[in-house]
């Protein structure tokens, strides 16, 4: 068999048979379905892997990850995608502006649950908008912004970032809220304190049986994750999650998540943007 030129120069000895048990392990661990076409970039990732474990090829890497559970969560914090921005799809945050402006006469706070929240800038972003429209640092607010990904977390809790993740942001909202580092921090902007106080992270794989927490949610962002997933955890997931919206509550998808044919669950109500179907609110409020 003639093997390809990436194949014949790889560092690490990596067969079909190794990616394949990548596969069935990813999907088992994180509901990640990888396709064929990932093998390459499976490759790179887990590379990083071997090279800091000294060890020789990929089977042997299978291998100490049966038998090294912490090795598991690097394992998993390797392979997700964790590509996210501030404000990305903005059209989200003008409708999630518009909503809390509407319910700014309710009696209770306005919870949001930022399912798969990577580094961060999707949560802090659903927090500057909400400070925005209550016109106020500390908005009657909770913000629950959770990952499978502990690497992304902490990151995501430090607040720090490069100052070309914030670049396209109005200078008002630069001004606002984040701090320009000096000294040893320069070229960095950290989010304010008030903001961070708005949004409490939490470790979740949206694939366990039991989420640590609790609802009911007036909105729940989850966004560019369920695209990883096949359909009938897609559904499954939505169906929960549905659970755990208030009767007039909003799901927010990713730009090529759709739903509109899971009508018994939810109904468009604007660009990837949900809200239940009639029958779907009994539960809400209810731990799953
Ligand atoms: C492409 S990022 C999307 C980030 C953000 N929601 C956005 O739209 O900008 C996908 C995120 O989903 C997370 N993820 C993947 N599988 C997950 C799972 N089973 N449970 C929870 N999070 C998961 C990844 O760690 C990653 O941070």
């Amino acid at each position: 068999m003639i093997r390809s030129r990436v194949e014949s120069t790889r560092e690490f000895n990596y067969r079909d048979v190794d990616f394949e048990r990548i596969k069935a392990i990813i999907y088992c661990k994180a509901g990640i379905h990888l396709g064929d076409s990932k093998k390459q970039l499976v490759y790179s990732r887990l590379a990083r892997r071997l090279r800091a474990l000294h060890l020789p090829d990929f089977a042997t890497y299978l291998t100490y990850l049966e038998q090294e559970p912490a090795e598991q969560e690097e394992f998993v914090n390797a392979l997700t995608t964790n590509l996210t921005a501030f404000f990305r799809e903005s059209h989200h945050f003008t409708i999630l502006a518009d909503y809390a402006k509407q319910h700014q006469s309710r009696a209770h706070r306005l919870r949001v649950w930022c399912a798969a929240s990577s580094t961060g800038e999707e949560p802090y972003s659903i927090a500057i908008t909400l400070a925005e429209a209550f016109g106020r640092y500390d908005p009657p607010v909770d913000i629950i912004a959770s990952d499978i990904d502990s690497n992304v977390l902490a990151e995501a809790s430090r607040g720090v970032y490069s100052l070309d993740r914030i670049e396209a942001l109005p200078l008002e909202q630069k001004k606002q809220f984040f701090l320009r580092g000096k000294g040893s921090n320069a070229g960095k902007a950290k989010v304010i304190d008030q903001l961070r106080r708005l949004v409490e992270f939490k470790k979740i794989n949206l694939l366990d049986k039991h989420w640590p927490l609790q609802g009911p949610f007036d909105v729940i962002f989850c966004r560019n994750v369920m695209i990883y997933f096949d359909k009938p955890t897609q559904m499954a997931l939505l169906e929960r999650m549905t659970r755990l919206l208030r009767p007039d509550g909003l799901y927010i998808a990713g730009h090529s998540e759709s739903f509109t044919q899971a009508t018994h669950l939810v109904r468009l109500v604007g660009k990837t943007t949900y809200h239940l179907a009639s029958t779907a609110d009994e539960g809400a409020g209810h731990e799953i």
